[in-house]
Formats: C-alpha cells, structure tokens, sequence
C-alpha cells in the first residue's frame, strides 16, 4: 500500500535501495529512481508501461552537478541554465559515458533539469546521485499535479509518494536541445517560448513530420483524459452539435450557455494563462471521473503559455 508522506529520510532510504518514490516538482509529480541502477530504472518503464524508446529527464539539484551529466555545455545551454534553473527548463545535452543508455534510450544525448520545489531540492541535495524522473503517470495518460493524482494511479504499485502540495506550474517543462550553439525546442512547456527567446534569439522548432522523432513526448497521444475529447474555437457552437450528451467544459472564457447537462471547468478567473496552464490537468482529472460523454475543451490564445496549453489539449484529443 503506497504511502503519503513528507518524511524525506523515508524518500531517501528506498531511493538508496533501489526502490522508486513519486516526487513532487513546480510542474507536475514524476516517478523517481536512481539514475545509475538498472533495477530502478527498469522499474520506472514497467510501472508506467512505458516504451523503453522514451527517454527519461534527468533531474539535479544545482548548475554544477550538470557537468557529471555532460561531455560539453553550449553557450546558449549556461545562459538559459543561468536564468532558469531552478525552474522548468530541461536542457537536451551531449551525454557522458556514465550516463547510462537506459536513460537516453539509446541516444548519445540526456535530457536534465534543476526542478524549483524545496522538498525535492533537499531530497537531491541528501542524495549522492541523480533523480531520473518522467511524469508520475501511466503512459499516455493526465499529468498528475497532486499526491491523490499519483496515488490514484499507483496506490498497489508504489511504495511512497512524497507530498509537496499541488504543482504551482502545473504542465510540464520546457525542453531545448541544441545543434551546435543553436536552440532547438523539443516540447512547449511551463516556461513560454517568448521568455526562452528573449535569452537565446529564435528558436528553431522540431520537425514534426521526422519519423523517428527525438523527443516522443512531442509526437505521441499523450496527456490524455480516458473521456473522448475535443477542441473547439467556439464552444457555443460546438455545444449545439451534442444537445444529448454530458458533456465537460474546460474555459478560460466563462460566456457559456449553460444546462444540467454541461459541468463547467473555468481555468482561470481573470483570464490569466499562467493560472490556467496550473490548473489544467488538475481539472481534465476531475471532468475524466465524472462519467461524461464528452470533454470539449475551448482553445486557447496562440500565445506564451497558450501556446502550451494548446499543444496538451491537442495531444489529450488524438
Ligand atoms: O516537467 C517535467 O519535465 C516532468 C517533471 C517530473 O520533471 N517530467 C516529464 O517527464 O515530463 P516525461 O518523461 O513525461 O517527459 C520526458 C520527455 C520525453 O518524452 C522526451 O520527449 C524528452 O523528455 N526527452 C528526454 N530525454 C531526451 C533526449 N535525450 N532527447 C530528446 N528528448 C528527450
Ligand atoms: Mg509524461
């Protein structure tokens, strides 16, 4: 039976065993093990049921750890690392040969982070190596944002979910990889890509038709609600397309007509993204568990974190 709990000592003892513990980040919980132990990662990719071709992210808790990561640091890497860290960036780095390939799923690069939570920062701190930790989910499935999301999931499967809180950026990090010195941007994520740019200059996006695609998070179905869902421009309209159904509504405009039928999630008061993007997954695992017909979910500004916000809501519907 999994147990939720602050105890840090209790987090650091089964990582140092072997065994995995769901750690709370400003983005989402992630699923943690100790980088260098096959065991744990093994572990990690059976309790997911994830493809063993996703790589994992790496996590740190400060800029000088990066070099045990990492064969070299482009220049563009120590200045988005200088602003960000700790903050929900994950820089995309040529990997060392310690670095096992169970992390990188085959690739010759590592995926690493510095998360901007205090309890997990203390925990990394206590440990004498890395944290690899993708989202505390099934694969395919919602983020969780809380202790209750990952003990939903994981309750016969895990030992212990450390409780940080509810996640206060709430969709997952940023990630930019680089060919030479140039930034690439791998997955939209908590931190917009105006604010990257203003550090690095343009940002060269991933090609999305690559067949085998660097980062699979960017392709995949993903971040998914078990309820079909849709996307819609105009939620008034779309609503008269189903008058039968029960239907979720995820908002960030509150000029609904409502009914009986319809239950309203509005993800921000004063139409502010950053508030949304904090309570998106939290209110898709909400709507997914009332037994709706359908989760239409309205589109949202194409710009900073609405940007992100749309990238999520387009995977959660294929
Ligand atoms: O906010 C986050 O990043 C959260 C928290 C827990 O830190 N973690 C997270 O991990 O979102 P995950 O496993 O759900 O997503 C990791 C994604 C992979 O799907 C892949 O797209 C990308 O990171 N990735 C990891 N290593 C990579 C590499 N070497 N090259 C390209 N992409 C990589
Ligand atoms: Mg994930």
């Amino acid at each position: 039976m999994i147990k939720i709990s602050t105890d840090l000592l209790q987090a650091k003892n089964i990582l140092e065993k072997e065994g995995l513990v769901a750690i709370p980040t400003e983005t989402v919980y992630g699923l943690a093990g100790n980088i260098y132990s096959h065991k744990a990662i093994d572990n990690i990719f059976k309790t997911k049921n994830r493809p063993s071709n996703n790589p994992l992210i790496v996590h740190i808790d400060s800029y000088e750890k990066l070099a045990d990561l990492v064969e070299e640091i482009p220049e563009n890497a120590k200045k988005l690392a200088e602003v960000f860290w700790p903050n929900p960036l994950t820089l995309v780095l040529k990997k060392k040969k310690s670095v096992p390939y169970t992390i990188t799923a085959g690739k010759e690069t590592v995926a690493v982070r510095v998360p901007n939570h205090q309890l997990t920062l203390e925990l990394l701190k206590k440990l004498d190596f890395p944290l690899a930790a993708p989202s505390a989910n099934p694969f395919g499935s919602i983020s969780p944002t809380s202790a209750q999301h990952v003990v939903d999931y994981f309750k016969d499967t895990l030992e212990m979910v450390l409780d940080g809180g509810n996640c206060k950026n709430g969709i997952e990090s940023t990630i930019i990889g680089f060919e030479n010195e140039n930034p690439i941007l791998y997955r939209l994520g908590s931190i917009s890509v105006e604010e990257v740019e203003s550090i690095v200059g343009p940002l060269k996006i991933l090609n999305k038709n690559n067949s085998s695609p660097i980062a699979p998070g960017m392709l995949s179905r993903h971040y998914a609600p078990k309820t079909k869902t849709i996307v819609s421009k105009n939620i008034n309209e779309e609503l008269k397309k189903h008058p039968n159904l029960k239907i979720g509504l995820l908002l960030f405009n509150d000029d609904i007509d409502s009914n009986e039928n319809i239950v309203k999630e509005l993800l921000s008061n004063n139409k502010d993204l950053k508030e949304a993007a904090t309570n998106l997954y939290a209110a898709m695992h909400r709507l997914d568990q009332k037994n709706l017909d359908l989760i239409i979910a309205e589109k949202f500004p194409n710009k900073s974190l609405g940007k992100s916000i749309n990238d999520r809501l387009k995977r959660a519907t294929k």
